[in-house]
């Protein structure tokens, strides 16, 4: 399997991010907290596949404590938490999830996947160029954190389905993905 994302941040995301860098923490933190929160609803969606519910719930709690995290951040900037904006990167996602049970879940395991890999990659790039080394050194966790994620779906989608199925259809996700963040208007935004 390939995990690699088809297409690089471009540089303009990340000089847009720095340079507007508080209007990104408060959007970051909302990120974290709809991570927590879609966990969450895989459980309400999934209550009988007893592996998916513990790693969800675990994963809920991790995503949650990143949320707290970041909140800390932006208390010490005197920011606070605004009112959900739309985030056009995942609606578009959320539409190429297939429908039928199969398909759907699948598809939701390799969504989830590839919305963390993309949340590693842009983590990783702060946690080279952002001024504060202990900004640096936060995003670089978080970035180990979130690719650790993107592995976690992969590896319960391999727990359902057939390895072939599973590849081809990731191949055809990172080709979305890519196709989505290439439509995308840049802001000071995750996505
Ligand atoms: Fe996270
Ligand atoms: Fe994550």
């Amino acid at each position: 399997m390939n995990y690699s994302l088809k297409l690089d941040s471009p540089g303009e995301w990340l000089e847009t991010v720095l340079a507007n860098f508080d209007e990104f923490l408060v959007d970051h933190a909302a990120n974290e907290r709809k991570a927590s929160a879609a966990a969450l609803s895989m459980v309400a969606h999934y209550p009988d596949k007893v592996t998916l519910v513990e790693t969800m719930v675990d994963l809920a709690l991790e995503e949650l404590n990143h949320y707290r995290q970041v909140l800390n951040l932006m208390r010490q900037r005197n920011l606070n938490p605004g009112p959900d904006e739309k985030d056009p990167y995942v609606n578009e996602i959320i539409k190429q999830v297939r429908r039928g049970a199969d398909h759907y879940f699948l598809d939701r395991l390799l969504s989830a996947a590839v919305i963390e890999a993309r949340g590693a990659e842009r983590f990783d790039l702060l946690g080279a160029a952002l001024d504060d080394s202990d900004l640096r050194g936060f995003y670089k966790t978080l970035a180990r954190s979130e690719h650790k994620h993107q592995e976690l779906f992969v590896v319960l989608a391999r727990r359902y389905f057939p390895n072939d199925e599973i590849d081809d259809r990731w191949q055809e996700w990172l080709q979305i993905e890519a196709r989505i963040l290439g439509s995308l208007t840049i802001r000071p935004r995750l996505h």
